[in-house]
């Protein structure tokens, strides 16, 4: 059978400690639900002693999450551990995470303590939390910078006192990967009862190198990876748990190891950690971010459509991506512009093909990506301008505390003015919810961005949104000072073009085919 690595969650833990990442109660469970799809093996609900809040989630947690371990973390001290016990005792399988600082800088500067105290305070800990808990789990905090004869008698007596896992954290993210695997490989020749625990590995990225830590333990026999998901936690974070997970899936002959991880629900996961926290990967983050399957370069696209394991190390469906995307650029070539004409329903001869993709890289030459609705105007002879159908003439919004978010709208098309009013669940959401009323054109909001043009009270806001009208995408752009009128005049836009593409359709001949000789470049 191949061996297996223990996935240990910290998100709710180390991730949610750190800034920007707080969660309520309710969105805690919603999270944790979502770890249990994931089938992590373990995870870290909280840090009962620090809040009333965290206790209540721990206990939530522990109470309604089935099928893996809920751990809860505690310090070295009584009443970290009875008050981590009262979170996680109706937990199905109850782990406390007792954890001590022993390298002689934590000691000196932050516990005071001597290496003997440090010693007696563990085996202490470790043997109260057994009297509790059937499983106990221990940490050696910065146990990278301890030294390894210090960390060999600790661990040995941690396990001998009834722990039966063994965490060693690279605390400040200061180890590079030769070194944490040397550490645990002298743990494991040096401490005699080692068999009779599992390590773990807990990794911080303050030099990038938390996921490469974390492989070099797994090759030096750690069993147990502590990990969070986006990689969220203290400073640059903690290991990302996508990352460790694909990397082992991907090098699977390499490695010889598996994760029970079902690695389909990874894009979810990271997609709700973000909408609760706020906090949006970067899009060149590994596995989930919006670039890690998407592609622009020619020759890469190209390669792409020939066979996707040209370019793609990994399927997107395997983290639970649909597919992958081909972004059209000024890197991107004829075969992929080929293909996505294909998709929006034209076939092109060779002529057009060769006419339009002229007109293509004169207007990727000046903006960085290329829309379906510039395809769409290409194949009318380069008409970007896009006709206004709908103005707005009026705007009014009820909002406030207590207050249901109500817009009243009011629209001119032509000569014909229109006014109506609607409800949502925010004024943006509102006056979108009376622009569908009054056009009947129904749109699916699927990018919405503001971001501040420079600083002040009195900062412009740049509104981007990226509307599914018909299966077709469309974007629209606005700057305003009011962002609720920015948001409803970027909608606007988004709409408009959409009517636009309509008609040049409509008008177009039944085969969609373009016609060559109104191209020019
Ligand atoms: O980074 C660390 O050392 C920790 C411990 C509390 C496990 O988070
Ligand atoms: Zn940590």
């Amino acid at each position: 059978m191949e061996d297996r690595v223990q996935i240990f969650d910290t998100t709710l833990r180390d991730g949610e400690q750190s800034p920007g990442c707080s969660m309520n109660i309710e969105e805690k469970l919603r999270l944790a639900r979502q770890l249990q799809l994931l089938r992590v093996d373990v995870m870290e609900a909280g840090f009962p002693i620090s809040s009333v809040g965290d206790f209540e989630a721990v206990k939530l947690i522990a109470e309604k999450i089935r099928g893996c371990t809920v751990a809860a973390l505690a310090r070295a001290v009584k009443a970290d551990i009875d008050r981590a016990w009262e979170a996680i005792r109706d937990a199905e399988k109850p782990r406390i995470h007792i954890f001590i600082a022993t390298s002689d800088l934590h000691l000196k500067y932050k516990l005071k303590k001597t290496r003997e105290q440090v010693l007696k305070d563990a085996v202490w800990a470790v043997q109260y939390g057994k009297s509790l808990c059937p499983e106990i789990e221990f940490s050696c905090e910065d146990a990278s910078r301890t030294d390894i004869g210090f960390l060999c008698q600790i661990v040995e007596a941690a396990i001998k006192a009834g722990a039966t896992i063994i965490n060693l954290p690279d605390t400040v993210g200061y180890s590079i990967p030769d070194e944490y695997g040397a550490m645990f490989r002298t743990i494991r020749e040096r401490v005699p009862n080692i068999d009779c625990a599992v390590l773990s590995s807990h990794c911080h990225n303050d030099l990038g190198l938390a996921v490469a830590n974390s492989i070099a333990a797994i090759q030096n026999g750690v069993r147990q990876v502590e990990c969070t998901l986006n990689g969220i936690g203290e400073r640059a974070g903690n290991a990302s748990l996508e990352e460790i997970v694909m990397a082992i899936k991907t090098r699977r002959e390499k490695l010889g190891i598996d994760t029970n991880i079902d690695s389909e629900e990874i894009y979810k996961s990271s997609k709700l950690l973000s909408s609760l926290t706020g906090m949006m990967v970067q899009r060149n983050k590994a596995i989930v971010g919006s670039n890690a399957f998407a592609h622009e370069a020619g020759i890469h696209q190209d390669g792409m459509l020939k066979s996707p394991i040209t370019y793609e190390i990994m399927t997107p469906q395997s983290v639970g991506i649909k597919h992958s995307t081909l972004v059209l650029g000024k890197h991107s070539g004829r075969h992929a512009l080929k293909q996505r004409y294909v998709e929006l329903g034209y076939q092109l001869s060779d002529e057009e093909l060769e006419a339009a993709y002229h007109l293509f890289c004169g207007i990727a030459d000046q903006k960085k990506e290329i829309f379906d609705e510039d395809l769409e105007a290409i194949l009318e002879a380069g008409v970007s301008s896009t006709e206004e159908v709908y103005h707005l003439a009026g705007l009014q919004i009820t909002s406030g505390t207590n207050i249901r978010p109500t817009a009243t709208v009011e629209l001119r098309q032509g000569e014909q003015t229109m006014i109506d009013s609607a409800t949502g669940d925010g004024p943006v959401d509102a006056a979108y919810k009376t622009i569908e009323r009054i056009t009947g054109e129904v749109g699916k909001l699927t990018e919405y961005s503001i971001k501040s043009v420079h600083s002040g009270h009195d900062a412009i806001g740049e509104v981007f949104v990226r509307v599914d009208f018909g299966g077709v995408m469309f974007n629209g752009r606005a700057a305003s000072t009011d962002i609720i009128n920015g948001s409803v005049q970027a909608y606007l836009e988004a709409l408009n073009r959409a009517m636009a593409a309509r008609k040049r359709k409509n008008g177009a001949p039944a085969k969609k085919v373009m016609p060559t000789d109104t191209v020019t470049a």
